[in-house]
């Protein structure tokens, strides 16, 4: 903290603000990179310098940092009602509003929408649901969840345990017992030579399987997916993935919980990931593009076999036992209203595919004239580029090289903000990106990549494990 000068806003940022996602140390030798305001898809840091937010933040300001229409509707919604919830038969009039829209989107056929704040909360919410399904049909020992690895589902104790991630369990003791982990569903690391993409959707399938048999299918609640992975590198199913998955996962009873997160709400060109990905479950989880992320304001989609479970549950007049404070806020749900209003009028749909598809055919082009990128993958406006010591084999870079950091710290010089997800580079940019600003993100990008394609040159790499 030497470097800090005394009582600036980086010396009070390091001494009394604790960082998510963030090492203790580094942060107080390097201080925080302070942002102060957003235009559109750009934000702006305390000196004024620009950058092209090509992550939307954290996967979530789909309709960018200024939206006048958000605003308008958040400044509106405080003007009308402050706040109040969803315990004990009340509810906010226009919490209403929202779950019958909700409802109207849904990828879950007759289902019903349940609030909360966070991506976190909302996946939980799922398990527990998962666990009344089970049990008011008589088969409470349903308490396993079946999760993939390099899977994300959030921080809190049972969403950590369904990532697939070490960095969320090192520190915690993660998983708890029960949750368990199969294949990330990843071709480009994951299908051995010689391997079809058909006989690589079989092994998954069939590995899921052996697991469950494993387990005793009797144990086993839920599995949770992401359509398409997130923070665990982009990872796009191979063709069929779900529908192979999904016939084990029926054939011995469990449920099927979509993590739309990230997913969700157009970002991969569809509303929600799982039509993106043929994937059919009983309950979804929504955050982040419901509000744009201009409140805290999450959701759970649940189909009519868990209402009806939860009813049964409960038929002796008890209540269902689990809430939020601010789960169905007024203000959050004016903005959730907002926020669907704008993905309708500018069709997001459409916008997505059509920025989405000139966002990747720009990286493919760029990754053509490169020697270190071994793959563009992606759907919609939710690309990743991995990058390799050879591309031919595959071959990893050394981890120690720390390449996809190095290219997130040029980037930022570059005034570009992206994700490092180990060597995979994400990119995830507001949904109301436009030509100029897909090109601007490819610009900087073959910028930022041939200054660390010169930095590696003659370095070797390291076999993948
Ligand atoms: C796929 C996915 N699920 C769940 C979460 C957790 O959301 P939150 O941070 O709002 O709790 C995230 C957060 O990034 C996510 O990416």
């Amino acid at each position: 903290m030497a470097k800090l000068k005394p009582n600036s806003a980086e010396a009070r940022d390091v001494l009394f603000h604790l960082h998510s996602q963030t090492n203790p140390d580094l942060h107080a030798e390097v201080g925080p990179l302070i942002m102060t305001h957003g235009e559109g898809i750009h934000v702006f840091d305390a000196g004024g310098k620009r950058y092209v937010e090509a992550m939307a933040g954290l996967w979530c300001a789909s309709l960018g940092f200024s939206h006048a229409r958000l605003k308008a509707a958040a400044a509106a919604a405080y003007d009308r009602f402050g706040y109040y919830h969803s315990f004990n038969h009340k509810t906010p009039d226009i919490a209403i509003d929202l779950a019958e829209q909700l409802v109207a989107l849904s990828p879950i056929p007759e289902a019903q929408a349940y609030f909360a704040t966070s991506g976190s909360e909302a996946t939980e919410t799922m398990v527990k649901l998962a666990w009344v399904y089970h049990a008011a049909r008589g088969e409470p020992g349903r308490r396993k969840v079946i999760a993939r690895d390099r899977g994300f589902h959030g921080s809190t104790i049972a969403a950590a345990s369904m990532c697939g991630l070490p960095r969320m369990h090192r520190e915690f003791g993660l998983p708890l017992p029960g949750f368990l982990h199969t294949h990330c569903p990843d071709p480009y690391r994951g299908m051995r030579p010689g391997e079809t993409e058909a006989d690589f959707v079989k092994r998954l399938a069939g590995d899921l399987e052996a697991m469950i048999l494993a387990e005793g299918p009797e144990t086993i609640a839920a599995f949770i997916a992401e359509p398409i992975n997130a923070g665990g590198g982009i990872v796009v199913p191979p063709k069929g993935y779900f529908a192979a998955m999904e016939t084990v996962l029926r054939r011995h009873g469990i449920l099927i919980l979509a993590d739309e997160v990230v997913c969700g709400f157009g970002r991969t060109g569809n509303w929600f990931g799982c039509q993106t990905v043929g994937m059919t479950p009983d309950m979804a989880a929504l955050a982040k593009g419901l509000s744009s992320s201009y409140f805290p304001i999450s959701a759970v989609l649940l189909g009519r076999p868990v209402r009806e479970a939860l009813a049964a549950m409960n038929r002796a007049g008890e209540l269902f036992g689990h809430g939020f404070t601010n789960s169905a806020h007024p203000v959050g749900a004016a903005i959730a209203l907002e926020t669907l209003a704008v993905y309708r009028e500018m069709d997001v749909v459409a916008h997505v595919r059509a920025m989405g598809a000139r966002l990747k055919a720009g990286l493919q082009a760029i990754a053509a004239s490169s020697a270190i990128v071994g793959d563009v993958r992606g759907e919609g406006l939710m690309i990743g580029v991995e990058l390799v010591a050879d591309p031919a084999s595959r071959t990893a870079f050394a981890p120690g090289l720390k390449i996809g950091g190095r290219f997130d710290a040029t980037a930022l010089e570059n005034g570009l903000i992206i994700r490092a997800m180990g060597d995979t580079i994400g990119f995830c940019p507001p949904l109301i990106i436009d030509e100029t600003g897909v090109d601007a993100i490819l610009d900087l990008t073959a910028r930022t990549l041939a200054t660390v394609e010169a930095t590696c040159a003659g370095r070797t790499g390291q076999a993948a494990e």
